[in-house]
């Protein structure tokens, strides 16, 4: 069975998500430790809960980036992992450190990328009176929130909209589609051939869409 470590900075909702699709067998695979940023995210008592190890990697204060990269990889290798889980993870990685994990790293960020990368997504789409917002699981490279997007939620903007109540539907959507494209991942069905990404043996040219709870692929 494959093993994967889940990195996280706070809440943990997504990780908790994760742990369910695991319990209900839709997530073939086990989390071999969940490795916080933070002393302090809620996220750690959740898998102590579900009796996952727990793992503390705090950044000292004038530490750089590498420094704590290369900490985050020494503990890492020193489990069984097969692919890595950011959810909700607030750090930007290293070029090194991605490229010790090449296209073994999964990521979901809350917008509908390429659109709203980095912080505060939800706001910064009602600000900009988008219709549509949503979230994304992709690979990561060593880009910001830029390698290839796998699938999207997508989620229409209501006119009554606030930041919190659309940050909460987006949030819903996310823990059906992470464990979704995990569970692809598990099974072998998303493939890199020569950078390029493959699902289910065809060229993935755009994000499959999660929409009104159903599956939509790209068109071949
Ligand atoms: C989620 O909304 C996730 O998409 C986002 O942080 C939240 C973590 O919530 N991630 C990013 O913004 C990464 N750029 P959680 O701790 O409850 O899973």
């Amino acid at each position: 069975m494959k093993s994967f470590v889940v990195l996280i900075s706070g809440r943990g909702s997504n990780l908790q998500a994760i742990i369910d699709a695991i319990d209900g067998g839709q997530i073939t695979a086990r989390i071999s430790a969940v490795i916080s940023s933070r002393a302090d995210a809620r996220g750690l008592e959740l898998a102590r809960a579900a009796n996952i190890p727990q793992i503390v990697i705090a950044a000292v204060p004038g530490q750089s980036r590498d420094a704590y990269d290369r900490a985050l990889i020494k503990q890492i290798d020193a489990l069984p992992v097969d692919f890595i889980v950011l959810a909700g993870f607030m750090r930007i990685l290293s070029t090194e450190f991605i490229n010790h994990y090449p296209q073994q790293i999964l990521n979901i960020h809350p917008s509908l990328l390429p659109e709203f990368k980095g912080l505060h997504t939800h706001r910064r789409a009602l600000a900009a009176g988008c219709k549509k917002h949503g979230a994304s699981v992709h690979f990561v490279n060593a880009e910001l929130d830029s390698g290839d997007v796998v699938l999207q939620a997508e989620i229409a903007v209501q006119a009554d909209d606030t930041e919190r109540s659309l940050a909460q539907r987006v949030l819903q959507a996310e823990h059906v589609i992470y464990p979704m494209v995990i569970q692809w991942y598990v099974e072998g069905r998303l493939v890199f051939k020569n950078h390029q990404l493959f699902f289910d043996n065809q060229a993935l040219a755009a994000a499959c869409l999660w929409k009104n709870q159903q599956l939509v692929l790209p068109q071949a």
